[in-house]
C-alpha cells in the first residue's frame, strides 16, 4: 500500500560495476517534506544511490519510483523534467572556477533553455537570498570561504526551484560553525520552501539537528531505519559503533 504522501519509491535496487555488487536490494520509502539523513561507512553505496535518484545511474534491478513512474523507464524528456524537480548538490560541491558566481548559479537555468536575461537576474538573486549570501553574484569563486562556496553550490540546487534536494556530505571539510550554518539552510528549506532533503553525512552532530528520520546503510543494504531519538540510544552493536565513531577491531584485535 503506497502511502499519500510518499514521495519517491526506492524498490529492491540492485547495482554492481563489473563483478562487485555496490547496492544489493535497497528498499526505501521518501516521505513528502521529510529530511532523511543517510548514515554508512566509506564504499557502502551511499552516493551510487544518489545518483540513482536523480537518474544518473540505471539500476540492474528494482526501481525508483517518483510520481508514480519508475525513472528507468522515462523518455529522455520526462527524465530532464524529473532532473529539475529533484537537484543534488554533488559531494565535491564543485563550482566552475572561471565562472562568477552569477554565471555559476545561472548554469541550470540555462541548460533548461532560459535566456531571458532579467528572469535569470532574478532567479540568482532569490537563489543567492536563500542561501543567505545576497549580493555576491559577480564575485569569483576563489574569492570565497569554503562555507560560502558550499552555499553557492546550494544555491546552484535550488535556483530550479526544486522538489527534493539530495546533498552529498554537504558538511565534509567545513568548520563546526560553517557546518551548523549549512544545517540551518537545509532546515529552512524544509520548514520554509516544503522541500524534501536527503542528506549523506558523516557529521552526527548534524544529524541530530536536522534529521526527520535515519537511514543507515551497510554493505550496500539498509541495515537500520529510525528516528534521530532512536539513533541516540542505539540497541545494536554496529549501529552505536559507528555513531560514536568506535572501530569494531581496533589494531585488528576484536573488541573486548
Ligand atoms: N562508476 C563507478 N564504477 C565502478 N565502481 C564504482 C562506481 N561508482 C562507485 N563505485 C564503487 O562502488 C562502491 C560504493 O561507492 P560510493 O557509493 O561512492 O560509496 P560511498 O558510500 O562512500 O558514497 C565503491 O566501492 C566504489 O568504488
Ligand atoms: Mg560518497
Amino acid at each position: 500500500m503506497i502511502k499519500e504522501d510518499t514521495f519517491l519509491e526506492i524498490r529492491s535496487l540492485e547495482k554492481s560495476f563489473g563483478s562487485q555488487k555496490v547496492l544489493k536490494g535497497i528498499d526505501l520509502d521518501v516521505q513528502r517534506g521529510e529530511t532523511l539523513v543517510i548514515l554508512g561507512g566509506s564504499g557502502c553505496g551511499k552516493s551510487v544511490l544518489m545518483k540513482h535518484l536523480i537518474g544518473l545511474l540505471q539500476p540492474d534491478t528494482g526501481s525508483v519510483i517518483f510520481q508514480g513512474k519508475d525513472l528507468a523507464k522515462l523518455k529522455e524528456r520526462e527524465l530532464t523534467f524529473a532532473r529539475r524537480r529533484i537537484s543534488m548538490m554533488f559531494q565535491s560541491g564543485a563550482l566552475f572556477d572561471s565562472m562568477t558566481v552569477k554565471e555559476n548559479i545561472a548554469f541550470p537555468l540555462r541548460e533548461a533553455g532560459i535566456h531571458d536575461k532579467e528572469e535569470i537576474v532574478e532567479r540568482v538573486a532569490e537563489a543567492l537570498n536563500i542561501v543567505k549570501l545576497p549580493g555576491q553574484e559577480e564575485k569569483m569563486p576563489s574569492e570565497l570561504s569554503g562555507g560560502m562556496r558550499k552555499r553557492v553550490a546550494l544555491a546552484r540546487a535550488v535556483v530550479e526551484k526544486p522538489c527534493c534536494v539530495l546533498y552529498d556530505e554537504p558538511h565534509a571539510g567545513l568548520d563546526p560553525v560553517t557546518a551548523d550554518a549549512i544545517d540551518h539552510l537545509i532546515k529552512d528549506l524544509e520548514q520554509d520552501h516544503g522541500i524534501t532533503n536527503i542528506v549523506v553525512t558523516h557529521e552526527m552532530r548534524s544529524v541530530f539537528r536536522i534529521a526527520s528520520r535515519v537511514v543507515f546503510m551497510k554493505e550496500g543494504e539498509i541495515y537500520w531505519e529510525g528516528t534521530p531519538q532512536e539513533l541516540k540510544e542505539p540497541k545494536d552493536q554496529i549501529l552505536s559503533d559507528f555513531i560514536h565513531g568506535r572501530s569494531a577491531e581496533p589494531w585488528g584485535k576484536p573488541r573486548p
